[in-house]
């Protein structure tokens, strides 16, 4: 698995690369780096003891410099996590919510899950307009599509159970990078420019993220005062810092102003929750995933046990029929997750079923081999989700690895930061059903498993996951990317396992994604050579080619030295790996 194939008509992304690695950001993460692994590892990042990859360099190397302070993958994972809160702020956060999955040097593995929850006063109508009739503005784009934030707690747990340096230690990083500033990356100044219109009505998010409505050029410092002073709050008081005094107090007010429904109650009620991670085998690898309420990890094992019965190296990785088996198997996984998951503090789900060798059988035997099979509506309808939230992974010296997704949601989440407080409140509540019923082809869903209730956690896709093999650690992988997330970390492990890429090579591999509604492959642009695309088309499929599909900041293990290989992915302009 440590050697890389020849085979790289699927490397779209070469040119990408090689302008990113001009940028300061990229040189900067590759400063720690010694040779990298191969030809084809061309940007992968090694060392002996520990490595931190995520979407921001910055944020990596504080990460890094923990581990190197004798913090374990843990204490780097909540470092980072908050850096990147400071330095990538379209999806890092401490407003939003995600998943941290955790394998022991032991082989013991565990979940943190911060997945935001509805406030007390939430129902399943709470997104209709006063006519009554869904409203996708409510739904995404206002107040009441804030979820109460589940960051802080989820970093804290993690902390008290598994964490070995001092809090303060962990925070500090991320409130000096607030308070003093960083220079402005190329990624983020654009990204910022791009959000700006859409923060005009929120006075407190121009002010945090521009200069007076101006937009930062690259290189400038770039501060945010306000907040540093949260930060420095979760600093000094922990969990407490956020969700109880000045911090609840900003957003109940700011919640009470735009007319959304968390309030201070909610925010001290806040819990998040260790769970027993989903588990699965794949050629004899072990897939360590998350539990709902992602779905990620289940639809994730679910298609590595369709795949088992395959010979899909012998097909090729470009081959009509490799992509004819991944988009059929994807197709069955992602009916699965529509019908059954959610929120299993709310909800009963076949997991044992859905995750079993047996059944996947029985759906290789509904696979027809040269054939789309169809995807029909009346079974049941997708909602949307946003491809912006964010991974990171990490590995420490003892070989204790964390891999984590967060995300507000959408870019940036609702775009409301919380005045006084300066931080952005997420849109999560997006990723509930929207209205009792209303299932139709344009996409909705009102399926009763993913409707909002009152302190209930909304469907994810998020699908943070750890590789081990024979007892030790093989690799560390996930994605952002909405429901994408769990195809591209499906690919990755594909490319690994079945066509002995090292990492770099399978993080930069073109990627796509079929998610049974509407019934389309999505390929990444000059993903697919135009024979196979036509040979896809013949069999029925709807082939559509264009844009970008996650970015898959992973770590694998050589199994011969030990170095952590870090792989961040060229998708994300400011991303970087960093190890010592
Ligand atoms: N908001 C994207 C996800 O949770 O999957």
């Amino acid at each position: 698995m440590a050697s890389t194939t020849a085979s790289a008509r699927r490397r779209f992304l070469a040119p990408v690369l090689a302008a990113l690695l001009t940028l300061p950001g990229a040189a900067a993460a590759l400063q720690a780096q010694t040779p990298a692994a191969s030809a084809a590892d061309h940007a992968a990042v090694r060392a002996r003891h520990g490595m931190v990859v995520s979407a921001s360099a910055i944020a990596s190397r504080v990460g890094r410099d923990v581990l190197r302070d004798g913090g374990n993958a843990v204490d780097a994972a909540i470092a980072t996590a908050f850096a990147l809160a400071v330095t990538y702020p379209t999806a890092g956060n401490i407003g939003g919510g995600g998943f941290m999955v955790i394998r022991f040097p032991d082989g013991r593995a565990t979940t943190i899950d911060f997945r935001e929850k509805a406030p007390l006063a939430a129902s399943p109508d709470m997104f209709e307009d006063s006519t009554g009739a869904y409203s996708a503005k409510i739904h995404h784009k206002s107040y009441r599509s804030v979820g109460v934030p589940g960051t802080v707690a989820g970093l804290a747990l993690a902390h008290e159970k598994y964490g070995s340096l001092p809090w303060r230690r962990l925070v500090q990083p991320a409130v000096t990078l607030a308070a003093d500033g960083f220079d402005m990356p190329p990624g983020l100044a654009r990204s910022l420019a791009a959000v700006l219109p859409a923060m005009r009505p929120y006075p407190a998010s121009v002010a945090a993220y521009s200069k007076n409505g101006t937009p930062y050029a690259v290189g400038e410092r770039f501060q945010q005062p306000q907040l540093a002073r949260t930060l420095a709050r979760i600093r000094d008081q922990g969990r407490d810092g956020f969700y109880k005094g000045e911090t609840a107090r900003l957003i109940a007010e700011e919640m009470r102003r735009g007319g959304g429904l968390i309030t201070e109650e909610d925010l001290a009620r806040y819990q998040a929750k260790e769970r027993e991670p989903v588990r699965g085998t794949y050629r004899g690898y072990e897939i360590i995933s998350m539990p709902p309420p992602s779905s990620g990890g289940v639809a994730l094992i679910e298609m590595l046990n369709i795949l088992e019965g395959y010979d899909l190296k012998a097909m090729g990785h470009d081959s009509p029929a490799y992509v004819h088996t991944l988009v059929e198997a994807m197709r069955r996984a992602f009916l699965d997750r529509a019908r059954y998951l959610a929120d299993p503090d709310f909800e009963q789900m076949p997991l044992e079923r859905l995750t079993s060798k047996a059944y996947a059988a029985e759906l290789r035997k509904t696979m027809l081999p040269d054939k789309a099979s169809p995807s029909e509506p009346a079974q049941v309808a997708q909602a949307y989700e946003s491809p912006q939230t964010t991974h990171f992974s990490v590995v420490d010296g003892n070989g204790m690895a964390v891999s984590v997704t967060y995300t507000l949601e959408q870019g940036y989440g609702v775009k409301i930061v919380v005045p006084g407080a300066g931080f952005l409140l997420n849109n999560e509540m997006g990723d509930f059903n929207g209205k009792p019923g209303l299932t139709d082809s344009t996409g909705l869903i009102g399926t009763t498993p993913n409707l909002a209730r009152p302190e209930k956690r909304m469907l994810s896709s998020m699908t943070p996951t750890i590789l081990a093999k024979d007892g030790k650690l093989v690799a560390v992988v996930g994605s952002p990317g909405g429901r994408t997330i769990i195809n591209t970390v499906l690919q990755v492990i594909l490319n690994l396992v079945d066509f002995d890429m090292g990492i770099q090579q399978a993080v930069d591999a073109a990627r796509l994604h079929h998610q049974w509604l509407p019934d389309r492959v999505d390929v990444e642009a000059n993903g697919l050579p135009p024979a196979t695309v036509q040979a896809l088309e013949g069999m029925g499929y709807r082939v559509r080619l264009g844009g970008r599909q996650g970015t898959a900041h992973s770590i694998q293990i050589d199994p011969v030295t030990g170095d952590r290989i870090g792989a961040a992915d060229p998708r994300d302009a400011d991303a970087g790996a960093a190890g010592w």
